[in-house]
């Protein structure tokens, strides 16, 4: 039987080890995004009735050995997970739900769905998109797109809407085109009702971002024409 104290010690063991291997990431999958997912799915929990113990630790972990990291595998992360928990004597039931967690969150494709088993991971995936978009979302972009030598933007580019997971891996698409590959998608794919509330303005914003980068790429400036 795991007690409330036991809990709290699980995931004070495991925030310190995400803290300390993540603190200094630099593509945007730094610890702070990790704290920031933690806590907004925990408040989008709240609201939705969701398991808190389950939901923080799947957000903790959501990360822990991600994909494009790890040269596409989709096993290491929540293997990884499976046997941290495992460590630290976590109820099996939980482990399971957090390793599910880990194994359905991420992206995989604009054609590919990607749905969560557990109320606990529908607040986990959508606090971890919520975190994809808005003004956090656009600067993570850039800083990713940075740390794979792609450029910012590419006119020449076609938008590709991945229907497979190893298309989505193989692409390479500049930082821009990744807002139509990707985060422009994620406002209607939302689980729960916070969270497609909270999205809306997040999008918008990114809307409004691309109309200005778009008519600065054409030497334009909204609401102020050169003399
Ligand atoms: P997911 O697991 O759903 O991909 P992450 O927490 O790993 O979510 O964060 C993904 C973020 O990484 C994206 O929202 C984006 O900011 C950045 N990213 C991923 N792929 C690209 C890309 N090809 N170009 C620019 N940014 C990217
Ligand atoms: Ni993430």
């Amino acid at each position: 039987m795991i007690t409330n104290d036991s809990s709290a010690q699980i995931v004070k063991d495991t925030e310190s080890l995400v803290r300390e291997k993540f603190m200094d990431e630099g593509t945007g999958h730094d610890w702070w995004h990790i704290d920031r997912v933690r806590k907004l799915a925990i408040a989008i929990a709240k609201k939705e009735g969701a398991d808190p113990f389950v939901t923080e630790l799947g957000a903790l972990l959501h990360d822990i050995a991600d994909h494009k990291f790890h040269g596409g595998s989709l096993d290491i992360g929540p293997a990884t997970a499976k046997s941290w928990l495992e460590k630290l004597n976590c109820d099996p039931a939980v482990v399971q739900k957090v390793v599910d967690i880990v194994a359905q969150v991420s992206f995989k494709g604009a054609a590919v769905k990607t749905p969560m088993s557990t109320l606990e991971g529908e607040c986990v995936q959508d606090a971890d998109r919520m975190d994809a978009i808005g003004a956090i979302g656009i600067a993570r972009c850039f800083a990713f797109g940075g740390s794979r030598d792609q450029p910012i933007y590419n006119p020449e580019e076609e938008t590709k809407l991945h229907d497979s997971f190893e298309a989505y891996h193989n692409s390479k698409s500049s930082s821009i085109g990744h807002f139509y590959e990707k985060l422009l998608l994620l406002k209607d794919r939302m689980n729960t009702a916070t969270g497609k509330k909270i999205a809306v303005q997040r999008h918008e914003l990114m809307e409004r971002f691309l109309d200005h980068f778009h008519l600065e790429w054409e030497g334009e400036v909204k609401g102020d024409s050169p003399d």
